[in-house]
């Protein structure tokens, strides 16, 4: 019998709070992910005869994930993914950092493991509201993982699949918290069925390859934002804490418009680089990123498109790499 494995990493989907009608005042990460799984109605139907297999990774709130659970995830998944029988991955994650994990899914799992899905999803509601959009969520999850097409890593929230490498949370309140920005969704689930909308991307072919040992240490990559009189102040305070000891290997920066900086800060930046510290440029823009002149120079990496928390994903993987 095929199974489909899922990870559970805690998050509103698996919350508790006092009343049903309180949805925000819960905490995250407190109903085990088989409990969740098994009160969900219509989950047997909806499996159609694939075995759930459910597994707790961590239960956190995800403004607390870290580089251990991630190097945990990873190595489960792939792990699952080798094994004949699972058809896919799901993965319950917190809404808040769920892109940041979607996208290190991504680049860290191989192409081999991601010929099978590995889908990711949330809620905006606990568990114990009057309405809770987990249940629906994981529903959703299930007709996306065991879709014929399916592969690479996707997030399934409020019918809406996004790919690992698009998609933000944009709503701090709403249930449908995500989008994909100018990429749109790759799809929709609609009563059970899925409707694509894009041919879905290669997966694989930025795969960071990091070896087990250097999921033990997190490389250092710190985020600066500019803003009206940002001033230099962070970047510096940064550069006293690796003259310190501290090892700041990273510094992704949030940038004004088409990734700027202001003056000061962009000297503190060429310091940090002569330094060894690696800078990426990103826009603090919801949309567009960082875009370069074809005939213009600059001293600061970028990378086309990505956000500024996944472009710090992905240099924190080339660094461990
Ligand atoms: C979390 O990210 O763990 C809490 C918030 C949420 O899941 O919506």
């Amino acid at each position: 019998m095929k199974k489909v494995v899922v990870l559970g990493t805690g998050g509103t989907i698996a919350g508790r709070a006092q009343s049903g009608s309180d949805n925000v005042g819960y905490k995250a990460g407190e109903v085990g992910v088989a409990d969740l799984l098994a009160s969900i109605p219509g989950i047997q139907e909806r499996l159609q005869g694939t075995q759930l297999v459910a597994e707790q990774v961590a239960q956190i709130d995800s403004k607390d994930m870290d580089w251990a659970v991630w190097g945990q995830l990873v190595q489960r998944c792939e792990a699952h993914l080798a094994d004949a029988d699972v058809a896919a991955v799901l993965v319950t994650h917190g809404t808040d950092t769920l892109e940041e994990t979607a996208y290190l899914l991504h680049l860290a799992l191989t192409a081999k493991a991601l010929r099978k899905p590995v889908v990711l999803t949330c809620a905006m509601r606990p568990a114990t509201a009057l309405t809770p959009d987990g249940p629906q969520n994981v529903l959703d999850a299930i007709s996306v993982a065991l879709h014929p097409a399916s592969h690479g890593v996707m997030v399934v929230c409020a019918g809406a699949v996004h790919a690992a490498t698009h998609v933000q949370k944009r709503c701090s309140y709403r249930v449908d918290a995500f989008d994909s920005g100018d990429a749109g969704p790759l799809g929709w689930v609609e009563e059970g069925q899925v409707r694509w909308c894009h041919a879905l991307p290669p997966a694989g072919a930025e795969h960071i390859a990091v070896a087990a040992p250097r999921w033990l240490q997190a490389p250092r990559v710190d985020m600066v934002m500019n803003y009206a009189s940002a001033g230099a102040y962070v970047v510096e305070a940064l550069l006293e804490a690796q003259a310190n000891g501290s090892q700041v290997q990273g510094i992704v920066v949030a940038g004004t418009g088409n990734g700027t900086v202001n003056d000061a800060m962009q000297q503190s930046l060429l310091k940090a680089v002569e330094q060894g510290v690696r800078v990426v440029l990103a826009s603090r823009c919801a949309l567009g990123g960082v875009v370069r002149s074809a005939i213009g120079e600059s001293p600061f990496a970028h990378y086309p498109g990505l956000s500024a928390v996944k472009a710090r994903v992905r240099l924190m993987l080339e660094l461990a790499a």
